[in-house]
């Protein structure tokens, strides 16, 4: 099987296996402070051994980068690494708040822009979203892109969670003038711009870890969308976890530029 194979079968039986948890009790037990920073909770701890017992169980040979469990070498020889966030989106499959999702990426080299595979899986009703590099990106199956032209609402997507005072008074003008929204998992809001649903994204809290754009960076560039770091050069990053990465996405430069005035 080749890697996107793999990363399909591991986020299919993610969703097998935790599609009975979110909202309940059993989802939130606390298991300290994950490699990626965040309190790892049981349903993230349940998601990620399911992606590395199926890993070993194929032979995989890689070296996986998980948001809770670190680097986890499960070969002598790795063909590449498999960067992990099991759930994107934990605050609310915690709570219930049907919006999150699974992020597996495989990349050959030490970058972003080495990642050849991505798959995400919204884990509220298990529909995929995948791409390789060259390949383009797809949704069920059906070969999807970003939007470009004018939509009748423009839905503009701004992380907020966490930012400072001065941050929300940048980005101001966005607030003003577009549809603001933001559903609190990363991955799945990259994959829906990707899919046409979401014009531009912005997240420039320097908060987003490799793990959450892994899978989300080759899925939308793959669906033809722009993407760029805080300095407006094209978004490129290295694996590390110390890396916090800040991000705007959009269709187009055009589309860009109407958006985001200079913030
Ligand atoms: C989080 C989500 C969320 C973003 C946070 C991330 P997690 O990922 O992507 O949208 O606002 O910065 O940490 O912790 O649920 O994997
Ligand atoms: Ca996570």
């Amino acid at each position: 099987m080749d890697a996107l194979e793999i990363l399909r079968e591991a986020s299919r039986r993610i969703y097998e296996n935790v599609k009975d948890l979110p909202g309940t009790d059993l989802a939130a037990g606390d298991f300290g402070r994950g490699a990626g920073g965040d309190i790892s909770r049981n349903i993230d701890i349940v998601a990620e051994k399911t992606v590395l017992e199926y890993l070993e169980e194929a032979g995989f040979e890689c070296v996986v980068l998980g948001e809770e469990c670190g680097r986890v070498e499960l070969s002598d020889n790795p063909s590449g690494y498999v960067i992990m966030d099991a759930i994107d989106g934990s605050a609310n499959a915690v709570r219930g708040v049907p919006f999150f999702c699974s992020s597996l990426a495989f990349a050959r080299g030490e970058r972003l822009s080495s990642v050849t595979a991505g798959v995400i899986t919204d884990l509220t009703g298990g529909q995929s979203y995948w791409a390789t590099s060259g390949g383009g990106a797809f949704y069920e199956g059906k070969k999807i892109g970003v939007r470009h032209g004018d939509p009748i609402y423009k839905i503009v997507s701004v992380n907020t969670s966490g930012a400072s005072r001065e941050l929300l008074e940048r980005l101001q003008p966005v607030f003003e003038n577009n549809h603001t929204r933001h559903f609190g998992a990363n991955a799945l809001e990259m994959a829906m711009f990707a899919r046409g649903l979401v014009d531009v994204l912005i997240d420039i809290r320097g908060k987003i870890r490799i793990q959450d754009i892994a899978a989300g960076y080759l899925i939308a560039r793959e669906a033809g969308g722009l993407l760029l770091d805080e300095h407006m050069r094209p978004l490129d990053s290295d694996l590390s976890y110390e890396t916090r990465i800040s991000f705007v996405a959009a269709a187009n430069r055009a589309m860009l530029d109407k958006t985001v005035p200079k913030i």
